[in-house]
């Protein structure tokens, strides 16, 4: 059995906030019915293709274990189909645009008319407020939710992340919340609404950023790269690639740097450590030099620590060095590229990097389930085609016999 077996969610989500939330709760066993728009669906499966009429990438890899109906929720019956869906279902999971399904006349006071039982979940760019009414995509939740301005090297202009934190990351926060009501509702006999907003998750990521701030009042800090000879602004400045903790680390290049973007490893100077580290880099002379052997005496001149440490990973592969390092308990790790990712023999054992056979598109590599639960594995199936599971849901979930089906069909509702 799988942890949400019996839970049903109506998945009105596109792109890739709601999507990953839905993709989540089918994969911990929930029943996910996403509806999409007949003719198009979902807009992400004609977006960036690789191969010509083939749902791309974007799409199969945000949509897995999932079934798709195609409704058109503005027509009449259309809206009759989604009330029964509905009524059905344990969880109505979107992430239009502010007010699209109020529009469609389907606000939250409708819904619990409908069923006073439903969860109804929902991603927007902001909550409540100035920027209520915007359209938002990932990079503006970065830039608006305090990543992008923490990020990026002093001297040079904010900048994202790949990782996908205001879109999988609320897509994540969601499934917390969804999961968190369904628990409630356990006891309650209620639904209630969800709602994330892809600026409070981002921010909620950067928590020690604004931790940081309010320590700017008291002095600078030290752990920033600008400490002890650059300049301190009156907000959280960007740390490069400083580890923000009280262990200090930087990315240093290792052999080979010059033709292998990648060729590079984290280190952390941890002071249980030291030891460790000195030898390995042939820095004995550091343990018994005041100038060098505490870390407060070392705290200034970090930059120089880390120059010492580059001299000695420049002589080494990224992975021969994190060998001497791990050996001597250095926390440390390499920078790995997406190439190296997809080729991880351990990845691939635990699940966390699959391959999906799709039937158009053949064989591809996708990421698993990241939470692994000992009692309700993962198993990754394929996203659905557009409206593969129309008549079957209309059938088996809506109980509607086939001339029902082909009426629907007839007045354009799927
Ligand atoms: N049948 C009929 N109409 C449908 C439909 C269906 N099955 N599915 C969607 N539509 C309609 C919507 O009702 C909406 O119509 P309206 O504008 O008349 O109300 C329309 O399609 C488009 O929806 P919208 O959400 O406005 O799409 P968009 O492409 O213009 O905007 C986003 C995309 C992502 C910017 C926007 O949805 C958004 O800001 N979402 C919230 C934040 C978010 O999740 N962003 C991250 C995305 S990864």
């Amino acid at each position: 059995m799988k942890a949400l077996e019996g839970v049903r969610i109506l998945d009105m989500t596109h792109v890739q906030s709601g999507p990953t939330c839905t993709q989540l709760l089918a994969w911990f066993g929930a029943d996910v019915i996403k509806v999409e728009r007949p003719g198009t669906g979902d807009p992400t499966r004609a977006q960036l293709r690789d191969l010509p009429d083939v749902d791309s990438l974007y799409f199969t890899m945000l949509n897995h274990n999932k079934r798709s109906i195609t409704l058109n929720t503005k027509r009449d019956k259309g809206k009759d189909i989604f009330t029964s869906l509905i009524q059905r279902c344990d969880v109505i999971v979107e992430n239009f645009a502010p007010g699209a399904l109020d529009r469609m006349g389907f606000s939250w006071e409708r819904m619990q008319q409908i069923n006073p039982k439903i969860i109804y979940a929902s991603v927007k760019g902001f909550g409540p407020g100035p920027y209520e009414d915007l359209k938002v995509y990932e990079n503006v939740a970065q830039c608006a939710g305090g990543a992008a301005s923490t990020t990026g090297f002093d001297d040079g202009p904010p900048v994202v992340a790949g990782a996908q934190i205001g879109d999988s990351g609320t897509g994540l926060h969601l499934a917390l919340g969804i999961v968190t009501a369904l628990f409630q509702r356990e006891k309650t006999g209620r639904g209630q609404r969800v709602e994330c907003a892809m600026q409070d998750g981002v921010l909620n990521l950067c928590r020690v950023k604004l931790r940081d701030q309010q320590r700017l009042a008291h002095g600078p800090l030290k752990e920033y790269p600008q400490y002890p000879n650059g300049t301190f602004h009156d907000a959280t400045p960007r740390a490069g690639n400083a580890s923000g903790g009280g262990q200090p680390g930087w990315i240093v290049k290792c052999k080979g740097w010059e033709e292998d973007p990648n060729a590079y490893l984290y280190v952390i100077v941890q002071a249980a450590a030291f030891e460790g580290l000195a030898r390995s880099i042939r820095r004995e002379d550091w343990l018994e030099d005041p100038e060098w052997n505490t870390p407060a005496a070392r705290l200034p001149k970090l930059d120089q620590v880390f120059d010492e440490i580059e001299k000695w990973t420049l002589t080494k592969t990224k992975f021969e060095a994190m060998e001497t390092l791990r050996a001597v308990d250095v926390p440390c790790g390499p920078v790995l590229s997406m190439k190296e990712l997809a080729e991880d023999p351990a990845l691939r054992a635990t699940g966390t990097v699959v391959e999906v056979d799709h039937p158009t598109r053949g064989r591809y590599l996708s990421v698993g389930n990241p939470i692994k639960l000992s009692d309700s594995p993962s198993e990754v199936t394929r996203s659905p085609l557009l409206g593969e599971h129309t008549d079957e849901i209309l059938r088996d979930v809506l109980g509607m016999d086939a001339e029902a089906v082909a009426a629907a069909k007839t007045e354009g509702a799927v």
